[in-house]
Formats: C-alpha cells, sequence, structure tokens
C-alpha cells in the first residue's frame, strides 16, 4: 500500500547545500561561503529605505488580500522597469508582469503551465538543482545538458548547438540563467549573437518543433565587465518573431532588491500574437488562483513604494558595488597567487559565485570538508569535481587569504 501520489513518490528534499551551509555555521569562527544570499559583516545586506518602508507600513494597505496577478501598480512599475533596463524590447509584445511568490514560484508555474513528460529541457552541465526538481522530478521532462565552456574556458556554443539539434522530442525547454548560478558568467554580446542566431535556425529549420525560452533573471543587474553587462531577452528578442518561439522573463526582488525573505518574484510573457498572450495570462493567473490564491501584500506593497521613490537608488549601488569591489579583489588574487597554475577557475563576470573545477584527483566532497575542519572555509561541492564559492557573502578583506587557502589546500591534496 502506498499513500503516495506519483509526484510524492518521487519527491525528495535535496540535502547537500542545505547541509553544508549547516555544518559549516557548526565550526566556530568558520567563513561561511555555502549560502545564495548577500551579507555585509555577518548580517544580511539591506536597503534602508525597504526597512523603513516595511516598519512604517500601515495595516489598512498590507492585511487585504491583493489581487491574484499582482497588484495594479507594482505589475505596471514592473513592467516599466523592464522596458526601461531592456531597449530592445517592443512594448506592445511585452505583458502585464504577474506577481509570484518568488522566482522559484514562478519556474514553477511556467514549467507547470508549458512542459510535461515527452519534452525536453536544456540547461548547462552545472545548474541549480531546483531545476531539476521542478521539471524533471515533479514533471518528468527529460534533461539534456551540455558543458558551459569548452576546453579554452569559452562559452561552449559549439556545445549548446549539438545538444539542441540531437533533441528528440518536439517540445523543448531552454532555460538560460545570467549570471549564471552556480558559475557567475553572462555571455558577451557577440556569444548572444550566436546564441540568438542558433536558435532562430533551428526554429526556422524545425517548424515543427516548439521551443520556450525560459530567462531566469534572478541575479539581473550584478554585471562586473563591460562586454558582459547584457540581459538575455533584450539580446535574444528577435526570435518573438518566430512563432514556434515563445519566451519568458523571470526574475524578482530577491537578489536585485536585497530581500531573499519578501517572497516577489515576476513573471513576464514577451509575445507578438495578442490572442494567445492573454490567453497565456489567463491560465498564468488560474495556476496561481489555484496554488498560493494570490501573492503576499505586505511584499508588493513595500515594492511598490520602494521603487515609487528614487531614495533606493544610491543605496542598491553601494550594496551592488560592494559585492563588485569583492569581485575585483578576487580577479586580482587568483592572478597573484598564480591559482589558475593548479586548478581550472570557470569563466566569471557577474552575479554572487565563482566555481572552481578541480583537479582530477581531487575529490570535491573530501576537499570542502578539509577546506571547512583546517582552514575554517565553507564552500558548496556540487558534485565530485566542483565547488561553488560565494563572494556575495565573503568581506572583501578576506579574499585574499581566502585564495591562498584554497591554494594550499590544493598543494594538501596533491602532496598526500
Ligand atoms: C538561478 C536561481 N534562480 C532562482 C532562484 C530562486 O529565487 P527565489 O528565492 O526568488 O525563489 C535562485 C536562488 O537561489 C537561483 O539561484
Amino acid at each position: 500500500m502506498t499513500f503516495y501520489s506519483t509526484i510524492g513518490k518521487n519527491m525528495i528534499l535535496p540535502q547537500d547545500v542545505l547541509i553544508q551551509s549547516k555544518e559549516t555555521q557548526e565550526i566556530p569562527g568558520a567563513i561561511n561561503a555555502t549560502i545564495g544570499m548577500a551579507t555585509e559583516n555577518g548580517k544580511v545586506m539591506k536597503l534602508n529605505s525597504l526597512e523603513y518602508i516595511i516598519k512604517n507600513i500601515s495595516s489598512e494597505s498590507y492585511l487585504p488580500y491583493s489581487p491574484t496577478p499582482g497588484t495594479l501598480n507594482i505589475r505596471q512599475q514592473w513592467k516599466d522597469k523592464i522596458l526601461k533596463e531592456n531597449k530592445n524590447l517592443r512594448q506592445e509584445y511585452l505583458s502585464q508582469s504577474i506577481a509570484t511568490t518568488g522566482i522559484t514560484q514562478g519556474i514553477d508555474i511556467v514549467a507547470n503551465l508549458f512542459s510535461e513528460k515527452g519534452d525536453a529541457l536544456i540547461l548547462p552541465n552545472l545548474f541549480w538543482q531546483n531545476y531539476a526538481q521542478i521539471y524533471n522530478v515533479k514533471l518528468g521532462v527529460s534533461i539534456h545538458t551540455y558543458d558551459q565552456f569548452n576546453n579554452e574556458n569559452k562559452y561552449n556554443l559549439e556545445a549548446f548547438k549539438n545538444t539542441l539539434y540531437s533533441i528528440k522530442e518536439n517540445k523543448i525547454h531552454i532555460l538560460l540563467n545570467f549570471p549564471n548560478n552556480p558559475t557567475g558568467y553572462t555571455p558577451s554580446k557577440e556569444e548572444f549573437k550566436s546564441i540568438t542566431e542558433i536558435i532562430e535556425n533551428f526554429l526556422v529549420e524545425n517548424e515543427n518543433k516548439s521551443v520556450i525560452l525560459l530567462c531566469d533573471d534572478a541575479y539581473f543587474g550584478l554585471f562586473f565587465e563591460d562586454n558582459n553587462k547584457n540581459s538575455t531577452i533584450n539580446c535574444l528578442e528577435k526570435l518573438v518573431n518566430n512563432e514556434n518561439c515563445l519566451i519568458i522573463k523571470i526574475d524578482g526582488v530577491t537578489k536585485e532588491y536585497y530581500a531573499w525573505g519578501l517572497r516577489l518574484g515576476f513573471i513576464t510573457y514577451y509575445i507578438k500574437d495578442d490572442v494567445l498572450r492573454n490567453e497565456i495570462m489567463a491560465k498564468t493567473q488560474g495556476y496561481i488562483r489555484s496554488s498560493t490564491s494570490s501573492g503576499s501584500t505586505i511584499a508588493q506593497i513595500a515594492i511598490q513604494k520602494l521603487l515609487s521613490e528614487n531614495k533606493y537608488i544610491l543605496e542598491k549601488e553601494t550594496n551592488d558595488n560592494i559585492i563588485k569591489n569583492r569581485y575585483i579583489a578576487l580577479k586580482e588574487s587568483i592572478e597573484k597567487e598564480n591559482l589558475e597554475s593548479l586548478t581550472r577557475i570557470l569563466p566569471f563576470n557577474s552575479g554572487y559565485f565563482f566555481t572552481i573545477e578541480l583537479p582530477k584527483k581531487i575529490n570535491a566532497h573530501e576537499f570542502r570538508l578539509m577546506l571547512l575542519e583546517k582552514y575554517k572555509l565553507g564552500i558548496y561541492s556540487m558534485d565530485e569535481s566542483n565547488i561553488r564559492i560565494a563572494f556575495s557573502c565573503l568581506e572583501e578583506s578576506y579574499i585574499p587569504e581566502l585564495v591562498k587557502n584554497i591554494k594550499n589546500c590544493i598543494i594538501d591534496f596533491n602532496n598526500k
């Protein structure tokens, strides 16, 4: 006898990052670079004006239900924000944004609306594990991966193309997450141009196949190099002209506004056909109605107030720059220590993280434990070979020591 549905049977609670973060917290004085938040002096980074708004919000405004797709104001503000930050987009193709309970829920909603067993999902070889949980464990979609970087440490356009063309399924979901978790990479303008061309050609050559392009923009805005300040939807915009392509942007306040626990994300569709856009908007709201019913009013009202004044802009810039300075310090220390002579560092230029692919003979899980016990540094070992380091929660002053410790730990393993 079983009580479970098929989903219930397949469902697991992945323990890796949770356990690894807990283990780090248990070591006195250990630096925690496992988590996807931004901290400073051991506390979460914040926007002071958001804190002020939340403390002063009236029960009249935050207690009532919000409408299922979110309040009209926040939806319009978010759409305006997207248009302002993505100059290539055509206003008339962009839907109103629909509020969700965080970015994860946004991905889950579109996964449920558009994917099922018999579909394929393309991901890079290293990806945020929740994608597998949503698409594969819950919905039975098959996952096809490509190596994100080639032997020259360049974005692997050929592998992406080969994977796309090798897929037999007729409905293909392509998940593009830049800045990327875990690698911290955002493609250059030229690379985005090639990605667009590859997809465009595929769509034209395979009219019977449909592609759903999902831009997970969780780390949007944290771009640290001039040639990589690229918004995915802005770069891929012209694909909208293909009838067999659906473009969806999922983003939220989680990382962009230093508000991880507010749980406010958005789904915004980019579709040429008015009838189809309206239908999809109605279905999306229907899905929300039957799951969370509506989102958090306090989160929507607070962000609505935040965005309607300019005070937060400077605060956000200050925080963003703190993370950028950590990135710069990392690049300098990596060079100074010549770390790349000992191990492969995957290209990074944005976001919260960077990834190291350890030499073949070092097991990443064992490496993580030694780094934690001997060097008091907690990082995330993703698989047997790769470790992810969240510089979003590292003090800049600690970074030279961090790089030295990673180097020494590799030397320890090499001398074993
Ligand atoms: C790539 C990526 N997408 C989505 C999310 C989830 O965002 P949220 O906390 O808004 O659900 C994360 C958070 O860690 C992430 O790394």
